[in-house]
C-alpha cells in the first residue's frame, strides 16, 4: 500500500465500513495515520471494527446511522461534528437485492435500490458540506459502479441507473464543491472479491467474468481502495468531477 504522510491526523467518514470494501477502506486510513469515521447500519459491525482499530493504536469511532434517512444521517454529521470535523467523506455503502430487469421490478424495489444508491449519497454529502468547506484538503469520494457506465455487466436497472446519477450527482459536487477547494470524483468498480460477492458466485462464474476482463481477474477491495487514497491525496488535488474505472479495462469492452 502506498503511503501518504499527508493523510495523517486527517477526518475520514465512510459510508458501509461494517463489510466488502467500505470496512477495507476504513483499515487502510486509519493505517495512514487518518481518524477514521466508520458509518454503518449495522452498529455492532462498525463498532467490533473500530475497537480493533483502537486496540492497534489507530483513531476510529463508529457511527450508526440509515443513510436513506435523512434525520438519521444529520445526527451522524453532527456527532462527527462535534468530534472535530471532517476532511474526507467516502460515500461507500451500496448494492441491490437481486439481479432483475425492469418488467418484473416492482415500485417498492425501485425506490428502495434508488434510495440506498442514490438518495444517500445526496444525503450525506449535503451533511457533509458545512464541514468539508472549513477544511484545507476537502474531499468527496463517491462509489459508483461498472453498471452506472454501461449496461453489458448484469446487474439491476434500477441500480445500474441509480449509480450513473452518483457519477453525475458527483458532477453536481465538483461543479458547486470546487470554488471552496474540495474535490468531488467517483470510482466504477467491476465485480469485486469481497467476502459477499465470494460467498454468492461459484469459481466458474468467476472465471466467466473475469473471461470478459482485459486484466482477466475480479477487482479487489484493495483496488479500489488504492484509488480512494490516492484521490484524497494532496497529489490528486486538482482531480476533480472524474469517474476512475477501477474495472480492468472492462468498461471499454
Ligand atoms: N462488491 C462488488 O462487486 C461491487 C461492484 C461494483 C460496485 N460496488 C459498490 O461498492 C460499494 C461497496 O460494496 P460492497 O460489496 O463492499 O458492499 P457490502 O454489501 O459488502 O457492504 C455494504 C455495507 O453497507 C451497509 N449498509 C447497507 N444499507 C445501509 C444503510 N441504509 N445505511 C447505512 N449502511 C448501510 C451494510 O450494513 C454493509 O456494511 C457499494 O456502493 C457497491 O454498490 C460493489
Amino acid at each position: 500500500m502506498a503511503i501518504y504522510p499527508e493523510l495523517k491526523g486527517r477526518s475520514v467518514a465512510i459510508t458501509g465500513a461494517a463489510n466488502g470494501i467500505g470496512e477495507v477502506a476504513a483499515q487502510s486510513f486509519a493505517a495512514q495515520g487518518a481518524t477514521v469515521y466508520l458509518l454503518d447500519i449495522d452498529g455492532a459491525g462498525v463498532e467490533r471494527i473500530s475497537a480493533g482499530l483502537r486496540g492497534a493504536g489507530q483513531k476510529a469511532q463508529a457511527v450508526q446511522l440509515d443513510i436513506t434517512d435523512e434525520a438519521s444521517v444529520k445526527q451522524a454529521f453532527a456527532a462527527i461534528e462535534t468530534g472535530g470535523g471532517l476532511d474526507v467523506l467516502i460515500n461507500c455503502a451500496g448494492g441491490y437485492g437481486r439481479l432483475a430487469t425492469i418488467e418484473d421490478m416492482d415500485i417498492g424495489e425501485w425506490d428502495r435500490t434508488v434510495a440506498l444508491n442514490l438518495r444517500s449519497v445526496f444525503l450525506c454529502s449535503r451533511a457533509a458540506i458545512p464541514l468539508l468547506k472549513k477544511s484545507k484538503a476537502g474531499r468527496v469520494i463517491n462509489i459508483a459502479s461498472i453498471s452506472g457506465r454501461t449496461v453489458h455487466a448484469s446487474s439491476s436497472p434500477a441500480y445500474g441507473s441509480a449509480k450513473a446519477g452518483v457519477i453525475q450527482f458527483t458532477r453536481f459536487l465538483a461543479h458547486e464543491l470546487g470554488p471552496h477547494g474540495i474535490t468531488s470524483n467517483s470510482i466504477s468498480p467491476l465485480t469485486t472479491l469481497t467476502p459477499r460477492v465470494a460467498a454468492l458466485r461459484t469459481p466458474e462464474q468467476v472465471e466467466k467474468i473475469a473471461a470478459q476482463v482485459p486484466l482477466r481477474r475480479l477487482a479487489t477491495s484493495e483496488d479500489h481502495v488504492a484509488t480512494m487514497l490516492f484521490l484524497a491525496s494532496d497529489g490528486a488535488g486538482f482531480i476533480n468531477g472524474a469517474t476512475l474505472d477501477t474495472n480492468g479495462g472492462r468498461v471499454m469492452m
